[in-house]
């Protein structure tokens, strides 16, 4: 075709000259330092906020990527509780919002079951139509939260798989999606029975109750489960800032 392929070299730094110069013509290789960072590198780099060195970019550069790209622990996520109805998701959740606001930053924002119900969904009842709405809401918002930075901490019973990927789906566009599955038994739910709904369930008083005449699917692979029998609310709220810690949400 008459056209001549330009070969790209594989350009590192040698410390020594203070110069970048193509691997494959460096005739003393053992003698000098040789520098490269890969571009995986480099994004593993902004995203837990590491030192970018002078010789890999001009500092202008790196603080504009770093502007565009902040690190994990100062980008929006959400922690989203999912388990039945009377599990604790809301107890372990407003303890939760206690502690990350008390560690600042980022703006907090708990979307409950409850609260939702009465906000912004409260022309909703609980046929699989209408819970997917209330969730696909929930997910929406989140990540609209997560987008500007902030932390949305969602606690619905959440019931569908199917529904919960979607709002996973919708949430890692912009940031960190952390399920948390409150995996207290719906035999435990049933005996504490804090709303006294689980009697009326069963008394046929509410139709399409979660666990008892409606289906939960089981979280298969949660980010985090927690057990809440034995175990109190603010153990189970410290599990979860461990796990973001783990994760490069927080800063310990
Ligand atoms: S979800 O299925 O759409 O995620 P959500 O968390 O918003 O449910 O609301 C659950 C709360 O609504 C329960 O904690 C309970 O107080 C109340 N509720 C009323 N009817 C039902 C029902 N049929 N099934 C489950 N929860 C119900």
């Amino acid at each position: 075709m008459g056209i001549e392929m330009v070969d790209f070299k594989h350009m590192v730094w040698v410390s020594e000259r203070a110069q970048y110069e193509a691997i494959d013509e460096i005739e003393d290789k053992d003698d000098v330092t040789i520098l490269n960072i890969s571009v995986p590198e480099m994004c593993r780099r902004l995203a837990e906020g590491l030192e970018i060195p002078e010789w890999f970019s001009f500092p202008e550069v790196v603080r504009e990527l770093r502007r565009t790209k902040p690190p994990r622990s100062e980008q929006g996520f959400t922690v989203f509780f999912t388990g039945f109805s009377g599990s604790g998701k809301s107890t372990i959740a407003n303890a939760l919002m206690v502690k990350l606001m008390e560690m600042g930053g980022r703006p907090v924002t708990l979307l409950d079951g409850d609260i939702v119900r009465k906000n912004l969904s409260s022309e909703l009842g609980f046929s699989k139509e209408h819970r997917d709405l209330n969730i696909r809401r929930i997910g929406y918002v989140a990540s609209e939260i997560t987008k500007n930075g902030g932390i949305a901490i969602c606690a619905p019973i959440a019931p569908y798989a199917t529904t919960r990927r979607a709002v996973r789906e919708d949430v890692e566009a912009f940031g960190a999606f952390v399920e948390v599955h409150v995996a207290t038994t719906i035999e435990e739910c049933e005996r504490r029975d804090r709303k006294g709904l689980y009697k009326l369930a069963r008394e046929g008083k509410i139709k399409e109750f979660t666990g008892i005449s409606d289906p939960y699917d089981v979280p298969l692979s949660p980010e985090l489960s927690v057990e809440t029998e034995n175990v109190d609310v603010d153990n189970c709220a410290h599990q979860v800032l461990l796990k973001l810690e783990n994760m490069g949400l927080i800063t310990g």
